[in-house]
């Protein structure tokens, strides 16, 4: 184990054996996802998607905000909390992923509630006229300040921002290069969280790291 492995695979196999399994169809998704796509590992799996599903049905929320669709795993997940009438927005920006989002999704059983926007979410959130109860924020990450100063005004009071990959493969705490872009901008990402006084935050040492957020009322 290096010094900076979050947790021996040992353990985490033991976790996953100890957390509720996959359901069917996000096991096939899973599959597929790694059978035809060229980053599979951006996909949440079975323990984060668990965990997603579970702050989600702890919170149930009306409106959830996804930055990030992928293939759908995580979307999938998320909804499972929404309350009857709840609705899921979801913002992939390529379009290579459509058929395979809207593929799978269809066979959710929470279909109707999930709503797939294709394009920038840089655009797509300032159109979306909503107030949000959680926000899952995993896209690019030299734009993460950018989506979070966009969807904070958005986020109800004593509402949830979640931001995936907050650690980034532990580079946050080694030697940066000058031209590692993406490590860069999760450091200052982080900071800046760290330091706003609207919100409170826990970093929480989980996969990759989750940046777990409340916005503090007024
Ligand atoms: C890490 S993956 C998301 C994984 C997914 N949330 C899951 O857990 O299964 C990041 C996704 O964000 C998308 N993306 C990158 N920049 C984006 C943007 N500006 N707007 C919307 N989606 C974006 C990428 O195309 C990619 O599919």
């Amino acid at each position: 184990m290096s010094t900076f492995e979050l947790i021996e695979p040992e353990i985490e196999a033991y976790c996953e054996a100890h957390t509720t399994g996959e359901s069917e169809l996000l096991r096939r998704l899973y599959r597929e996802t790694h059978l035809q796509t060229i980053n599979p590992r951006m996909a949440s799996g079975q323990l984060q998607g668990e965990f997603l599903s579970l702050i989600s049905r702890m919170i149930r929320p009306k409106r959830i905000l996804e930055i990030g669709t992928f293939t759908g795993y995580s979307a999938i997940c998320l909804a499972e909390g929404l309350v009857e009438d709840g609705i899921l927005h979801t913002i992939e920006i390529n379009e290579e992923y459509e058929d395979r989002i809207r593929e799978y999704v269809s066979q959710s059983p929470d279909s109707q509630k999930i709503q797939l926007h294709i394009g920038d979410a840089k655009t797509v959130v300032p159109s979306l006229n909503e107030t949000w109860d959680l926000v899952f924020i995993d896209a690019e990450k030299t734009d993460y300040e950018e989506y979070y100063n966009l969807v904070l005004p958005q986020v109800r009071e004593n509402g949830f921002i979640l931001i995936d990959n907050t650690l980034w493969n532990s580079k946050v705490v080694q030697e940066v290069r000058h031209n590692d872009r993406d490590t860069q901008a999760i450091l200052a990402f982080n900071d800046k969280v760290q330091e706003d006084p609207r919100v409170r935050n826990l970093l929480l040492p989980f996969r990759d790291g989750i940046m777990m957020i409340q916005k503090l009322t007024r």
